[in-house]
């Protein structure tokens, strides 16, 4: 396994539309093998292909469990009505955090690393990765779904201030 270099945002890797895996052999699976290396080395909790410059529709998520789960050719198939606001962040936008409405609830509907269909479903936090990576794949990214991105500084002030408040 080796460690792959994480494209930042301006990379134009990221803003392209990732062809489906149609191959399901040992490239593929030392691609995944070594996506899985380079998110816990970034301690992320998600990573998407495009992300290490290889346009593909991979990604890989963490789940409640703290189970990884490899998604290839993902689609989200059902969204609940309900949504959440939160903080997201990206590997590929270091430093930079936005308040992004995504639906509480998903189902995703994607192939295992031999091609075996299965669905998966995420709440909260999970739901939120899932969308995230997912819209990688059509190069997109989460600051273009916030009206203001926040620095790891700010971010930790307004979480300060939030405890303050509770006490
Ligand atoms: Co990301």
């Amino acid at each position: 396994m080796a460690k792959r270099i994480i494209a930042k945002d301006g990379d134009e890797s990221l803003r392209k539309r990732c062809k489906d895996v149609t191959v399901f052999d040992d490239k593929l699976w030392t691609m995944l093998d070594d996506m899985y290396e380079t998110m816990q080395e970034a301690n992320g909790v998600g990573l998407a292909a495009p992300q290490v410059g290889i346009l593909r529709r991979c990604v890989i998520v963490v789940d409640e469990n703290d189970e990884m789960l490899e998604l290839v050719n993902p689609e989200v198939i059902e969204r609940s009505e309900e949504i959440q606001d939160g903080f997201e962040g990206c590997l590929s936008v270091p430093g930079m955090w936005g308040m992004v409405e995504r639906p509480m609830r998903v189902k995703v509907r994607a192939q295992d690393r031999t091609g075996a269909f299965f669905e998966a479903e995420g709440a909260g936090i999970v739901a939120r990765c899932f969308c995230h990576e997912i819209d990688h794949l059509d190069g997109h990214l989460f600051t273009e779904l916030t009206d203001h991105l926040y620095t790891q500084k700010e971010l930790d002030e307004m979480m300060e201030a939030e405890e303050g408040k509770k006490r």
